[in-house]
């Protein structure tokens, strides 16, 4: 399973990037807005921290200005994907964009039959909301485990993205559900390292190497 990371920060994308943990990053309006940092800039430091697909937003809602912002966006490096959101005029932009050979990822999807019509109109990923879904008393991870399903069936090549990660739990149900990606805010990723076992057993083994061979140490 690939891990991307949701969030323009650069340091959060550098510490963990630096690992080499990052398959790719993916940003919306409210993440870019977060930085309050100039978009193009933002996105192009991101390109060239992590070589791996970079999701960017369009801000139109109709679909000639989505081509043209998606045009623009996917000009400014080798990487990035454009980043439509779910609804009439984004599968219209999502179909000529595919055209023009640039890779595209349908957010803001809440069911498969949204995940359908994006895969259909030729999209690169689509990204389905689950801890949104959650909120409102759905259950994303079934959608997630759907629409896992329903592309499996039929061999469908858009990717999925299993987006609005907001626990360890999420990432884990999303391996399951055998979601292709998981993009992971910063916070969500620096706890999948931790488990209180892990601490207590190496405590243990520091405290027992102590006492047997006091101070003793391999360099
Ligand atoms: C997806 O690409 C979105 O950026 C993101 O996962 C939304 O998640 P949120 O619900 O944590 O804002």
């Amino acid at each position: 399973m690939k891990f991307f990371i949701d969030t323009a920060n650069l340091d959060e994308i550098k510490e963990m990037a630096d690992l080499g943990i990052v398959d790719g990053v993916t940003t919306n309006p409210s993440i870019i807005a977060r930085e309050g940092k100039d978009l193009k800039e933002t996105l192009i430091k991101i390109c060239n921290m992590v070589d791996g697909p970079i999701s960017g937003e369009v801000l139109a809602m109709d679909a000639e200005t989505m081509v043209k912002e998606g045009t623009e966006i996917a000009s400014w490096h080798k990487n990035m994907v454009v980043k439509i959101p779910m609804t009439q005029e984004g599968i219209k932009a999502v179909g000529e964009l595919s055209k023009k050979g640039i890779k595209t990822n349908v957010t803001t999807i809440y069911d498969a039959a949204q995940a359908l019509i994006a895969a259909k109109a030729g999209a690169t990923y689509v990204s389905p909301f689950v801890g949104r879904s959650d909120d409102v008393l759905m259950s994303g991870l079934a959608m997630l485990n759907q629409i896992s399903r329903i592309f499996r069936i039929y061999n469908i090549k858009t990717e999925i993205i299993a987006a609005s990660m907001r626990t360890p739990a999420y990432v884990i149900g999303a391996a399951e559900a055998g979601s292709d990606i998981a993009t992971i805010p910063y916070d969500c990723m620096k706890k999948m390292f931790w488990h209180p076992m892990t601490d207590v057993s190496i405590d243990g083994f520091m405290i027992d190497w102590k006492n047997a061979m006091g101070d003793k140490k391999i360099l």
